[in-house]
């Protein structure tokens, strides 16, 4: 059960989306734990509605709904509904991803389905989120955007036995793009006292996690018996210094950071949760 207690977030209004499992049930936590109101939405309306559940059990206040980020219609609605419903935004958070089509983790290729639903969510599910407050947090000459990316989106990699596979090339090319519309929109905001940043989380045991471990038993005989967590295991200790993974809260103490008047001279950045697996 999550507490709602006072903080460095206290009454601040923060819509997220994907927060019906995974990273953005974390963020939803660790910012209500920090004060926030928090409006949660996912394409599982039912799995956002046990988000806000959870946290009115705990005695925070939470709103939540149906979105698919993929309609800007959809987006819109939900945060027209959090203006009015719990007074206004001053947070936004773009968290809903994919990793990849229906059957990603069997294939060592990416397909035009890949390209299309990850480009769809990742990229354009979070400019239509940012584009549904744009205008309101212009309005008030304050806001924070504090954007889901990838450490990912930083480099190349390769994903398979010798680097052969190609299954992720649009995830990550989604997640690059993630970091330099952080950047842009950051200076397109900046003269309204906007933030913009993004964070670059490292590797979480989540069902995205969970279909890439899969994936990689298809890339690399090496992982052929072992289990999709002892890979993923496997690949944390391969890569990052600090040797274990991160956690959904750990990203959500670094939004609230993000999202708070001690980031007030930070835009723009976007910063890896990583556990030290790339310093750029
Ligand atoms: N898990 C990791 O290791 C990791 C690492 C780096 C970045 N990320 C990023 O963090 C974010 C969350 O990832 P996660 O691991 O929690 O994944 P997840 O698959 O567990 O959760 C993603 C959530 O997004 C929702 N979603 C998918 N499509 C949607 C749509 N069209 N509209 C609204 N909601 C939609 C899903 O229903 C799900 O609840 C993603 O942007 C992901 O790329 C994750």
């Amino acid at each position: 059960m999550v507490s709602a207690m006072a903080g460095q977030l206290q009454d601040k209004v923060a819509l997220i989306t994907g927060a019906g499992r995974g990273i953005g049930v974390g963020i939803a936590n660790v910012l209500v734990e920090r004060g926030a109101i928090v409006a949660v939405c996912d394409l599982d309306g039912a799995a956002a509605q046990e988000t806000a559940n959870a946290i009115i059990a705990g005695g925070g206040k939470a709103i939540s709904g149906t979105v698919d980020v993929t309609d800007p219609d959809s987006v819109d609605h939900f945060a027209d509904r959090a203006i009015s419903e719990l007074g206004g935004i001053d947070i936004c958070v773009p968290n809903a991803g994919v990793i990849g089509g229906r059957g990603f983790h069997e294939r060592k290729d990416f397909t035009k389905e890949d390209w299309d639903i990850t480009f769809a969510v990742n990229v354009q599910g979070m400019t239509n989120t940012t584009d549904a407050v744009k205008e309101h947090m212009k309005e008030r000459e304050s806001g924070k955007i504090v954007i889901i990316a990838s450490h990912g989106g930083r480099k190349p990699r390769g994903v398979g036995d010798k680097g052969r596979g190609n299954s992720q090339h649009p995830y990550l090319v989604s997640k690059a793009a993630a970091i330099q519309y952080t950047h842009l929109l950051a200076m397109e905001l900046g003269s309204y006292s906007i933030n913009v940043n993004a964070v670059c989380p490292g590797r979480l045991w989540t069902a995205m996690w969970e279909a890439i471990a899969l994936n990689h038993k298809e890339l690399n005989p090496a992982f052929a018996e072992m289990t999709p967590y002892e890979i993923f295991i496997d690949q944390i200790k391969a890569t990052m210094p600090l040797g274990r993974p991160q956690t959904p809260e750990d990203i959500g103490k670094t939004v609230a950071f993000l999202a708070s008047d001690d980031a007030s001279e930070i835009t723009g950045q976007a910063i890896n949760v990583n556990g030290g697996a790339a310093f750029d």
